[in-house]
Order: C-alpha cells, then sequence, then structure tokens
C-alpha cells in the first residue's frame, strides 16, 4: 500500500512539473530584473520574435532626459539576459545627449535588405524639433548607424510607432502637426524612408498609437496627449490602414490600467494566438523606475477586451496564458 501511494505522489510530482514546463510567470507593476540583477529600462520600445527568441528594445531611462536604447533577449519572456546599448548618447551621434533624445525606439526587420532598422522619435528637450530618427545596423545587437534625421517628409512628427503589413510593407505612425493628427508614413522597400503620408484622425490629437492586424481587420489603440500622464485608452478598426478608421471606443479604465500603450504583440502557434497589450506605467514614481506592463488583451469581432491583468501565466512558445 505504501509503494502504491509513493507511486502516486511520484506521477503527482511530474505531471506538477510537466504542467509548469514552458509556463512563465509575469507580474505587473513589479519592476522586472535581467540576468544580471539589473532592473530591465526598455520603455516605449517594442519587441521582435526571431527564431524562439523575443527580443525587446526600448528607452534605457535609468537617466531619465536622455535615454540610450537598450536591447534584451529572452526565451520565455521571464528571463532576460542584456545585449546593451544598441544607441548610446553621444557615441552613435554626436548630437544624442546633448542637443537630441531619443523617445520610443522601435525595431524592424528588413527583409529586403536582411538590416535591423530603428525608427523613433529624435528630439529637442523643448520638444520643438519634431523629427524622426532612423538608425540601421547588419546585426540586431548593432552597432547601429544613423541613416538620416529630420522631420518625414517636412512633417512635424512626435510619439510614434512602427506596423508591419502581412504583405512586408513596412509603415511609420505618429503624431504630427503639433499633436493634431496622425500621420501613417508608407516606407520604402528597405524600410528607411517615408513614401507618402496619410492623415488619419485629423485633428483627434491622439498619440501612441498601436496598430495590430487580426484577419483582415486593423486594430489601434492610442491614448490623448496628457504628458507622462495616462488617460483613456481608445479604439478604432478600419479594413483599410489609410481610410475609413471607425469612431473612437473607450477600452480598459480611465487610464489604461495606469499605463499608455507601446505595442501590441502577437502570439501565434498552429491554431493558437494570443495579442498582448505592451503599456509604460510612467513615473512609477519617477521616470527610472517606470514599468513595463504586459496584459493579455482579445481582439475580436472588432472589439478589444481589454481587462487588467496583475500576474499571469504565459507560455511563450504555445501561444497560451492562464490564470
Ligand atoms: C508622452 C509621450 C512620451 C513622452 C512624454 C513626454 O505623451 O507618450 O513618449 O514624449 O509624453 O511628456
Amino acid at each position: 500500500m505504501k509503494k502504491l501511494y509513493a507511486i502516486l505522489f511520484m506521477l503527482l510530482c511530474f505531471q506538477c512539473i510537466y504542467a509548469q514546463k514552458g509556463w512563465s510567470l509575469i507580474c505587473n507593476g513589479q519592476p522586472w530584473y535581467d540576468t544580471q540583477g539589473n532592473p530591465v529600462q526598455a520603455h516605449g520600445g517594442n519587441f521582435l520574435i526571431e527564431d524562439g527568441i523575443v527580443y525587446m528594445v526600448g528607452e534605457d531611462r535609468s537617466h531619465s532626459w536622455h535615454p540610450d536604447v537598450n536591447l534584451y533577449h529572452s526565451r520565455d519572456f521571464e528571463v532576460w539576459e542584456y545585449d546593451g546599448k544598441i544607441i548610446e548618447n553621444g557615441v552613435t551621434t554626436p548630437e544624442l545627449g546633448t542637443t537630441r533624445m531619443i523617445e520610443r525606439p522601435k525595431l524592424l526587420h528588413c527583409p529586403k535588405t536582411g538590416r535591423y532598422v530603428i525608427w523613433c522619435h529624435y528630439e529637442a528637450s523643448d520638444y520643438s524639433a519634431s523629427e524622426v530618427g532612423v538608425f540601421s545596423s547588419e546585426r540586431i545587437t548593432g552597432p547601429y548607424q544613423l541613416e538620416w534625421c529630420g522631420r518625414p517628409l517636412g512633417i512635424k512628427s512626435r510619439d510614434c510607432n512602427v506596423f508591419t503589413d502581412n504583405d512586408g510593407t513596412a509603415y511609420f505612425i505618429s503624431t504630427i502637426e503639433e499633436n493634431q493628427h496622425l500621420g501613417l508614413f508608407r516606407l520604402s522597400d528597405d524600410y528607411i524612408r517615408p513614401l507618402e503620408c496619410t492623415v488619419l484622425m485629423r485633428g483627434l490629437r491622439r498619440e501612441a498609437p498601436a496598430i495590430v492586424r487580426v484577419d483582415s481587420l486593423y486594430y489601434m489603440l492610442s491614448s490623448a496627449c496628457t504628458g507622462w500622464e495616462p488617460n483613456q485608452c481608445m479604439l478604432s478598426t478600419s479594413s483599410s490602414l489609410t481610410e475609413g478608421w471607425s469612431p473612437l471606443v473607450p477600452v480598459g479604465d480611465k487610464t489604461a490600467y495606469d499605463t499608455q500603450a507601446s505595442s501590441i504583440l502577437t502570439l501565434s502557434k498552429g491554431r493558437h494566438t494570443q495579442y498582448l497589450y505592451v503599456g509604460d506605467r510612467w513615473k512609477d514614481p519617477d521616470l527610472p523606475q517606470s514599468k513595463i506592463i504586459l496584459m493579455p488583451i482579445g481582439l475580436k469581432d472588432g472589439k478589444c477586451d481589454f481587462p487588467y491583468t496583475e500576474t499571469f501565466r504565459l507560455n511563450f512558445r504555445k501561444a497560451l496564458v492562464r490564470p
């Protein structure tokens, strides 16, 4: 009898270990640490998944006003290895850290050239420059070189993001003309130059735009312009990127759970697709302690299910989440 209990106990243990395998614990509201024990600094950025590895790029806010750009990678979203500063004040370009600062760096991998390209907000300390910076590198880990900086197609541009459509066409989207409208810039096939700009959400003063495609419908989350203070996240959808965006509808609570969107991540494996909202909880309590917030969201039938999730388990390989 004792033997039977021992076998049953072992089976139970195996089952528990097996059930935990591949499941990472994501805890929102707490700092994330890299494998060297340092707080992860990658704000306003995005994620790129290649060969089962997720790369995370973002602002290093440990010195507040002039962020360098950090790169990390992980195989499970829980253990993050630091790859270093891929754009650095005073090193990558002389004006970085003095007359220009970077916000919202977004990483793309161009299939045509094989190069890694970063688009970002390239700004003066009083936000009067309203420029973009475009950097590229042969390797994801750098060194990145400045391709160009300035106003895209002569248009004043601030808060920004990127989006790559199913056909590989990449877009840069930003808050344009003194925060009045959104500008959707279609990019050249090397992802370096803007080719044309379509004005979206004219006069609606939206920023922190994040676009994702679900089948043939595009979903865009965005916020109002209230600086570092969070506000109501709004959803708009369209079957075309350049026209027909639906009126804004609120999602989540009044402050997007004290966050501002930085990207929407799509994980897919076989039949499973899981969307993750990536936000920044700015100034928590100060800029260096801003947190990266990751929450599962549902995108279906033109609606966004955006509940608050403080902790959850994520199976990156299987594209599954559970409590
Ligand atoms: C936010 C924006 C951030 C940063 C901040 C400065 O609205 O999303 O990227 O520019 O304003 O106040």
